[in-house]
């Protein structure tokens, strides 16, 4: 097998068929074009972006049912990225929308609270059980930035404490500061940041040895792609006590698919805070910030305490996306979602796995994480991570009509989704071999993606 050669950086290569291959995605093509001119980047997150997917890829997506989606040129797919992991259910999923759309006939926002903002409440909570408080608002991030806020106030104390190994909390600065990207962020965001390294509890008693008795939190994703080995969250979780610390948990991907009750309640360890959204309402616009009383009132307004100005939004209690809520986490509790969600992941991973150890691509196409969150890793010929495969694989399937990003499920991935997507795989992996042969430059059609944590362009 060959070395991969990075020959080209932006422009689209003409290969021979190209503008045979693009004629599928003309519209697409059109509103990209026009959609540059007046949003930068080009939509309104960067993980949808043109440099995201190849250039043989839909560029808009008119319309979405249950696992299917339609681009603006009627190209119709089997859908893995179900909206960054928002859509658990199913696009367009009809008791979901009946409800948004009852609630919408009484309006969507009032002078004063709604009583559905207590109902969500009460039900967020009896979901998750070591929580005695919620707050709402309408993304990950914006609850995220408050959990750490909250962290602050209650323990008197400046530095945050960020798992190294957990891609993306927030989009605000106390994150995106600890990313390349830094422009626009004063260089001492940083100056109170550390990190520790998941699975790996000398770091976090480094990270405590370090700056005794300065951190405030420590934040993490329950779970990526690997289990937590011995008892490593009960063990943070010890650790963030004994040092005056706070544990919070992001469960914006957890939340809703590893179980009911978060990876909290998989895992069996309550932290002291954590944030919600993605799944919470079946993509429609709703996070939360959920915890113990004793920190969670420290944003309430009968304590002595000095006030923390926690969640205010205009949009946070906007009435139809909390009774879209409401219906989901009764559907959860009414039918077995969460372990839909395992079953057909696990379907996926072991009929993914047969094909790719069929054509001996073990070593470079990987199936990894948890079924209900699976992604795939594509290497190049020397067995390290590449994103010129990956651009190759992607643009493989998705001719074969699966949208993969990501190889994420839902409640409507049927048996028959799953195994026409086996079978795209099957079709796709041929190609991957042969370019890992022949260079990938034989068969990728354009800039390869990159990293949307990039200093420049
Ligand atoms: C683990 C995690 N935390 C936080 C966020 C931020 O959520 P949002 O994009 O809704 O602001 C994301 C989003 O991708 C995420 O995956």
């Amino acid at each position: 097998m060959r070395n991969d050669k990075i020959l080209y950086e932006d422009d689209v290569l003409n290969l021979p068929d190209l503008n045979e291959r693009l004629a599928k995605y003309r519209k697409s093509k059109e509103l990209q074009a026009r959609s540059h001119q007046v949003i930068p980047g080009g939509s309104h997150t960067y993980a949808k972006g043109d440099d995201q997917y190849p250039e043989l890829a839909p560029g808009f997506i008119a319309r979405g049912l249950g696992c299917h989606a339609w681009d603006v040129d009627g190209n119709e797919y089997i859908e893995y990225g179900m909206g960054l992991r928002a859509v658990t259910l199913g696009h367009a999923y009809a008791p979901v929308n009946e409800a948004a759309y009852r609630q919408m006939q009484l309006g969507a926002n009032y002078t004063r609270p709604a009583p559905i903002e207590l109902e969500c409440a009460e039900e967020l909570l009896g979901l998750i059980k070591g929580a005695d408080m919620a707050k709402f608002a309408k993304d990950g991030s914006t609850v995220t930035t408050a959990a750490i806020r909250l962290a602050r106030a209650y323990t008197g104390r400046n530095m945050l404490a960020l798992c190294a190994d957990h891609p993306f909390f927030s989009y605000n600065d106390w994150f995106i500061a600890t990313t390349p990207v830094k422009g626009g962020i004063p260089a001492s965001t940083t100056d109170m940041t550390a990190y520790f390294r998941y699975n790996n509890i000398e770091s976090v008693k480094a990270v405590f040895n370090k700056y005794p008795g300065q951190i405030a939190c420590l934040i993490l994703e329950p779970v990526k792609n690997d289990d937590p080995v011995d008892n490593f969250l009960g063990e943070v979780k010890r650790l963030c006590h004994e040092n005056g610390a706070l544990l919070i948990f992001d469960e914006m991907i957890t939340g809703f698919r590893l179980d009911l009750g978060g990876g909290q309640r998989y895992y069996g360890v309550t932290p002291d805070l954590s944030t919600f959204g993605k799944g919470l309402a079946n993509a429609f616009a709703v996070s939360a910030l959920v915890g113990k009383r004793e920190i969670m009132e420290l944003g309430g307004i009968y304590h002595k305490h000095e006030r923390v100005f926690l969640l205010s939004t205009t949009h946070g209690a906007e009435t139809p996306s909390l009774a879209a809520a409401l219906e989901t986490m009764r559907i959860y509790q009414r039918e077995d979602v969460i372990g839909h969600l395992k079953r057909q992941g696990e379907k996926l991973k072991k009929g993914l796995d047969q094909v790719i150890a069929a054509q001996g691509l073990q070593d470079y196409v990987k199936v990894l994480g948890k079924p209900c969150n699976l992604v795939y890793a594509t290497r190049d010929a020397n067995k390290k991570d590449s994103q010129l495969f990956r651009t190759l694989f992607m643009q493989e399937i998705i001719e074969r009509g699966v949208l993969g990003p990501s190889l994420v499920v839902s409640y409507s991935h049927s048996d028959t989704d799953i195994d026409k997507t086996i079978e795209a795989f099957s079709g796709a992996l041929p190609v991957y071999r042969q370019a890992l042969e022949d260079g990938v430059e034989k068969y990728l059609y354009g800039r390869p993606v990159k990293s949307v944590y990039r200093k420049f362009n």
